[in-house]
């Protein structure tokens, strides 16, 4: 049969009038389990994840998926299973890892601000590293390791001041953002951090934004990294990894981002012909792994045309999708049987009470109320940044492993989310 892949996503593909994942007809997926739901092809995430892994292979490494993007314990297990670490920012993640029977051992605790007792609950678990971003963060390691009778161990993430030439929420490595310690600071926080009791110097790290779709940025940032390891080791610490954060872009539209091995190989050259290769590299991708493995079903409900703008209402929303409503981000909406009439102009919004609230704009459409949509490449930052907003229960969320569909999470029910609540005299 006549088969058209989407673009970004090998495992997606209309037959005939039909939008598929992975030998299942989502349409179907919509009518069995409601709508909005997240769908994601598990094969994507393992091809996705494989091809990091066989890019690194023959090197020390450790590539830990970075689970802000979808921290769901279904995508959680599929990684593990495949012998992934996981880049962690809170206790919460790190619970989740251990859930999904992930491996401690191989966690990196990022972010800018962590508690005590978050601290303590991933000492205790014996994380890989701590990536630490302030000297006053070091301290209050050291105090917590001290207090367990453990070592911290450390990775600097250094902010090395270069431009991920990406959307300005998503730019990380600047001078002017809140993560890292400044690239010229870092040399005597490293002398310092030598000195404290509950501390061991094991890396330094980066991560200079998301949604990048060049190589050079990296390679910069790489560069800075290798002039401090060598300042670094000079004043005899010795730095075992280097980490490279995540950050590699995904194709929404027309975006070429480079594929995930081409970019493994030259930052491995890059170190190789500095002379740094024998330290173990770490990588935290979050939405190259999940990004193009799923879409977002949700069904139409009022058509209502107008004098300058058509809006779609759909029953997904920002609270189900953020992205569109805090980054303007372009994200592809499809129908998921195609219909013979000619498409119109759509605007596909939410039913939320709020003008930003979109999930598209000028969408070229032919739709029906009832007919069902796919947002694609929403695997990554879809669901783990979903809300109850207008008391909205969260989608439900299926998994296709090799034609089969599997209920991953059951959708909220309106009981859950005021189950928490006490009512006052
Ligand atoms: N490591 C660290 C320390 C990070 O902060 C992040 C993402 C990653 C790794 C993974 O980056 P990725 O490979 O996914 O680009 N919600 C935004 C993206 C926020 C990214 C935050 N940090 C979006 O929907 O575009």
């Amino acid at each position: 049969m006549n088969q058209d892949h989407l673009p970004g996503a090998p495992h997606l593909a209309r037959r005939g009038a039909d939008l598929w994942l992975d030998g299942v007809r989502l349409a179907d997926l919509a009518a069995e389990f409601g709508t909005p739901l997240y769908v994601y092809s598990r094969n994507a995430m393992r091809d996705a994840a494989t091809a990091y892994q066989r890019a690194l292979a023959g090197r020390p490494h450790l590539l830990c998926y970075a689970m802000k993007a979808n921290s769901s314990l279904a995508v959680l297990k599929t990684f593990a299973d495949l012998g992934l670490g996981f880049d962690i920012v809170s206790a919460g993640e790190l619970a989740r890892v251990l859930a999904a029977g992930g491996d401690a051992a191989k966690v990196v605790f990022s972010g800018v601000g962590k508690r005590p007792d978050e601290m303590r609950l991933a000492l205790q678990a014996g994380v890989h590293c701590f990536n630490v971003e302030s000297p006053a963060e070091l301290d209050t390691l050291s105090a917590v390791a001290t207090g367990l009778g453990k070592t911290a161990a450390i990775s600097l993430r250094v902010n090395p001041d270069v431009d991920a030439q990406t959307h300005p929420y998503i730019s990380t490595g600047l001078k002017g953002n809140k993560f890292g310690v400044a690239h010229d600071a870092a040399r005597a926080v490293y002398r310092r951090a030598a000195t404290l009791p509950g501390i061991r110097v094991v890396g330094i790290d980066c991560h200079i934004g998301s949604q990048i779709t060049t190589i050079a940025p990296y390679l910069n940032a790489l560069d800075r990294l290798l002039d401090l390891v060598e300042q670094v080791e000079a004043d005899g610490i010795p730095i075992a990894h280097i980490d490279m954060g995540g950050g590699l872009g995904i194709t929404y539209t027309d975006e070429v981002p480079p594929a995930a091995d081409l970019l493994v190989a030259q930052v491995r050259a890059r170190i190789d012909a500095r002379g740094h290769g024998h330290r173990t590299l770490l990588m935290e991708p979050g939405r190259s792994l999940v990004g193009n493995a799923g879409v977002l079903l949700t069904e139409a409900l009022v058509l209502k045309p107008g004098a300058e703008k058509n809006f779609c209402i759909v029953d997904a929303a920002m609270n189900d999708l953020a992205r569109p409503a805090m980054y303007q981000a372009w994200m592809g909406i499809v129908p998921c049987h195609l219909r013979a009439d000619a498409p119109t102009t759509w605007d596909v919004v939410g039913p939320v009470c709020e003008s930003g609230d979109w999930l598209g704009r000028d969408r070229a459409l032919a739709v029906q109320p009832g007919d069902v949509l796919a947002v694609l490449s929403a695997g990554a930052y879809g669901m783990a940044m979903a809300s109850n907003y207008n008391t909205r229960p969260r989608a439900a969320e299926v998994l296709v492993d090799n034609g089969r569909a599997l209920l991953i999470r059951r959708r909220e029910t309106v009981a859950d989310l005021f189950r928490d609540e006490l009512l006052p005299d």
